[in-house]
């Protein structure tokens, strides 16, 4: 591909009006420390809603493509692309190329299965630095995952099994519940913020990994052991958390906040690495519940928005 070249893209227009596929969306050639990526499989994630609407990324760049994750083939090699503003601020994943910083680009080994591959950016690269450079989580670890169904959750169980830690994971609905034990969480809980503490009862969390926010992160207050750590990394539930502060001090726990936004592009190439060699050795698999043609991402959004999605949805960008 040279200068001039157009894609199939999926374009924010104008804010307050409908996502676009349009046909011919110009790629200008790679400058200094750019890559052309030809994108075959991009993640579907909730932060592409909120850009979608303008709460998050550069409204002053329109049009822009969204998509902040995806995989793709550059020189023949398969990639991971994340970060570095994509689809936020410059143009992103859902398309069949993309102009790429060198920076948000991650070569995987061939082996890796591209569904996989364009999974792997955002809510893995997510998990992996919540528990392990947040949390510094450790087999002695007992590890709540909360939203264990969701992206970021079908993950974080799965990588604090890997360290042997003991995990409870919370579900909003029956129909998650037995694919998130089948992950390896030692036990499921479906309950809402207002049954957690009773659900979850005398497990009690060294860590919890909390993308919901709202009222369960007080119920995660509640339930911590001594010391223990919470890290936020989501308002899904609501971005308004009661908080029970005399019991926060009193137990001595640590609250973490966590933003890719504001990650390194150094932490983001070690937690791909660590997390497509895990997949690569059978240790770790994100489930892909659907693979959804580009100019069909309108469903693929619906199923994020009614919370029937399983793990991930994942763009097929070539379709
Ligand atoms: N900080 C970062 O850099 C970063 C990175 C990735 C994601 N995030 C954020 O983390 C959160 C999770 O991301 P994800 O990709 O895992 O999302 P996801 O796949 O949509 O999963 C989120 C899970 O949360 C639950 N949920 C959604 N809305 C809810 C609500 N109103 N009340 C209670 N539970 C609700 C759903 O589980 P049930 O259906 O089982 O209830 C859903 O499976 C999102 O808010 C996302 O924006 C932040």
């Amino acid at each position: 591909m040279s200068d001039g070249v157009t894609t199939r893209a999926v374009r924010l227009v104008a804010v307050g009006e409908p996502l676009q596929v349009v046909e011919n969306a110009r790629l200008l050639a790679p400058g200094a420390g750019e890559v052309l990526v030809r994108v075959d499989y991009a993640g579907v994630n909730p932060i592409d809603t909120y850009a979608a609407v303008g709460i998050v990324g550069d409204t002053a760049r329109l049009p822009r493509t969204i998509g902040v994750e995806g995989t793709g083939i550059v020189d023949g090699a398969r990639v991971v692309v994340t970060g570095s503003g994509l689809g936020l601020f410059r143009d992103g994943t859902w398309a069949g190329a993309l102009v790429a910083p060198r920076d948000a680009v991650v070569e995987v080994p061939r082996e890796l299965d591209p569904t996989q591959a364009g999974a792997i950016g955002t809510v893995a690269v997510t998990a992996y630095e919540a528990l392990h450079v947040l949390g510094r989580v450790t087999a002695d670890d007992r590890v709540l995952v909360l939203g264990a169904g969701g992206g970021v959750g079908v993950v974080a169980v799965q990588l604090a099994k890997i360290v042997g830690a003991s995990v409870v994971g919370q579900v909003g609905s029956a129909a998650k519940a037995d694919a998130v034990a089948a992950l390896g969480a030692d036990r499921v809980v479906v309950t809402g913020a207002s049954g957690l503490v009773a659900e979850v009862g005398d497990f009690r969390p060294t860590l919890v990994i909390d993308p919901l926010g709202g009222g369960f992160t007080p119920g995660a207050v509640e339930l911590a052991a001594i010391s223990g750590r919470i890290v936020i990394l989501g308002v899904s539930a609501g971005q308004d958390i009661p908080f029970p502060g005399r019991t926060f001090y009193r137990k001595g726990l640590s609250l973490l906040g966590y933003a890719g936004l504001v990650s390194t592009p150094e932490r983001r190439v070690a937690a791909v690495r660590a997390i497509a060699a895990d997949i690569v050795a059978g240790r770790l698999r994100i489930p892909i519940d659907e693979v959804v043609p580009l100019d069909r991402f309108d469903d693929a959004i619906a199923r994020l928005r009614d919370r029937s999605v399983l793990g991930k949805v994942v763009l097929a960008t070539q379709r």
